[in-house]
């Protein structure tokens, strides 16, 4: 049989409403990593507006792997009651609630992204050291050089892993996602643009690999072993080098799967500035196919799929099994139900909880008026 956007999708014990998910948006409007009205409110209404999953923002493991001073934390046991709340909205509104656990690497202690998206001056209060695999610096908006993590700050940085991972499951939620992506610590570990060390967590791809594998494996023993466990990982970089790049990332993916993940969000790397991504409507729906058809994961991607139709085909096509919509979510957080209308689902309204579908059924949408008519 074939899926739509609209089957129900299974992994472990988690069973979602369809196959529509919210991916990871940071808000940055947290302080000291806390929870607040406006998290709890965003929430809810993503998860009221119908979607299957929704991924809570890039949450810092280490207050230094935060991206910006105002970005989530689950450093600390004080951060669980808040995201049980953020949790139990999305939950109580019928969609799964997933989280994203991060370390943002040589990208971190930057300004939030309408304040200039840049690194903070080292001067200002508000910035710390950022720390990456080696003592080169991102470039571009991100010219702080980080300080090398060193053998014992590795292993510290996997043990802040997994103590997230076990205060996510303590706050309830249900998937959880690595962020290994993006040009932040997991990702950059993997990428000649950021790692250049010499000794068995740097050079060959093994030693890329290494910290990424390790990292999963202690996740994986603090996470329940019923619960999703995913990774988002950049397979491509678009800097004229992706024939290696994506062929190592296969490789990589596959050993994701024996040491336990089950299920990759596909995405870029993102570890250099000076990259040319060919951005366009779905156009990673190829690169997420050939991760699904040659590791047999599971895979969403994102970017730009706020087009339904174009969302649906990426499913029943079986290029991807989820379809992440991100800022067409921001734009409106009732796309499932647009989604719902333009697919010609029955009842298209009850995508949305009973409160809100009992009344559109019997709605009908006042056309615009124009200018005349209104007097
Ligand atoms: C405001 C904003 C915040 C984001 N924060 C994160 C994040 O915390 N973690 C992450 O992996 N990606 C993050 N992203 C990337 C999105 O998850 C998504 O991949 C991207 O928006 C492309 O999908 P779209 O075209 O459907 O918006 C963010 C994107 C936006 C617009």
């Amino acid at each position: 049989m074939t899926n739509t956007l609209f089957s129900e999708f299974r992994l472990k014990d988690v069973q979602l409403r369809n196959r529509i998910a919210v991916p990871p948006m940071c808000q940055y409007m947290a302080t000291d990593g806390f929870v607040n009205d406006w998290h709890l409110s965003h929430y809810a209404g993503l998860a009221r507006g119908g979607a299957g999953l929704v991924i809570v923002e890039a949450t810092g493991v280490l207050p230094e792997g935060r991206i910006t001073p105002a970005c989530l934390g689950l450093w600390s046991d004080d951060h669980i009651e808040g995201l049980a709340g953020v949790a139990r909205q999305i939950r109580n509104a019928g969609a799964v609630p997933g989280i994203q656990i991060a370390h943002a690497g040589r990208k971190a202690s930057a300004h939030r992204p309408w304040e200039g998206d840049d690194h903070i001056d080292p001067a200002d209060p508000s910035a710390w050291t950022p720390r990456g695999p080696s003592a080169v610096a991102f470039g571009g908006g991100l010219p702080r050089v980080p300080e090398a993590l060193s053998i014992e700050d590795i292993a510290d940085v996997r043990t802040a892993f997994a103590n997230a991972a076990r205060r996510a499951a303590k706050a309830g939620f249900e998937w959880l996602e690595l962020h290994f992506a993006h040009g932040y610590l997991a990702q950059s570990f993997f990428s000649p643009h950021a790692n250049q060390r010499t000794d068995a967590y740097g050079g060959d791809e093994a030693g890329r690999g290494r910290f990424l594998l390790e990292t999963l494996d202690d996740v994986r023993e603090a996470w329940p072993e019923n619960l999703p466990l995913t990774i988002r990982f950049g397979v491509a970089e678009y800097d004229g080098n992706d024939d290696v790049t994506t062929l190592e990332s296969v490789r990589l993916i596959r050993q994701f799967r024996e040491h336990g993940a089950d299920f990759i969000s596909v995405t870029l790397g993102f570890n250099t500035p000076m990259a040319e991504i060919p951005w366009g409507a779905g156009f990673m729906l190829p690169l997420a196919e050939r991760v699904r058809q040659e590791t047999g994961m599971p895979v969403a991607t994102a970017w730009g799929l706020g087009a339904p139709r174009l969302a649906d085909k990426g499913i029943r096509d079986e290029q991807i099994d989820l379809a992440m919509i991100g800022r067409a979510h921001l734009a409106n957080p009732f796309w499932p139900l647009q989604a719902a209308r333009t697919l010609g689902v029955e009842r298209p309204e009850w995508v949305l909880p009973a409160p809100y579908a009992h009344w559109l059924e019997r709605y009908h949408e006042v056309p615009d008026l124009s200018a005349e008519e209104v007097g």
